[in-house]
């Protein structure tokens, strides 16, 4: 299946609701984190490590490499590419967090950027990029 002939509104609809799931996951790893509390934090980063490894890995592997080029013609190279480039960010964070919750040491202070930079990350993608870009692929 070429990206062109993708049922759009379902992948999309897909991708919302692990965002909903990444986003419950962290939510409870930042209250933990938040308040200082690594053990709880790093208990709830291995606990949920298939959704923030193999999970997160697949799910950007579908934004950046089938829906981004499906909807970057029209909705521009600089919006996708900006979100392209926070996955990076995000799994740069992603692997430094769940490498030391496993090591029980976990880096609180990136711990709570990639909770904050998930969250603000998964938002925008629902509130914003997956809407204009159904407007554009139903234009
Ligand atoms: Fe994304």
């Amino acid at each position: 299946m070429t990206p062109d002939f993708q049922p759009w509104p379902e992948v999309m609809g897909t991708l919302s609701k692990e965002h909903t799931e990444v986003r419950a996951l962290l939510s409870r790893v930042g209250e933990a984190a938040g308040r200082g509390d690594a053990t709880e934090a790093a208990w709830q980063i291995t606990a949920g490590r298939d959704l923030l490894s193999g999970g997160l890995d697949e799910h950007i592997r579908v934004e950046d490499d089938e829906l981004f080029p499906a909807i970057a013609g029209a909705l521009g190279e600089g919006i996708t590419g900006a979100f392209a480039e926070e996955h990076v960010r995000i799994r740069r964070l992603r692997d430094e967090v769940v490498a030391g919750a496993t090591a029980s040491a976990l880096p609180l202070a990136a711990c709570l950027e990639l909770c904050d930079l998930l969250e603000s990350h998964t938002v925008r993608e629902d509130e914003m990029l997956f809407p204009a870009a159904r407007q554009a692929l139903e234009g």
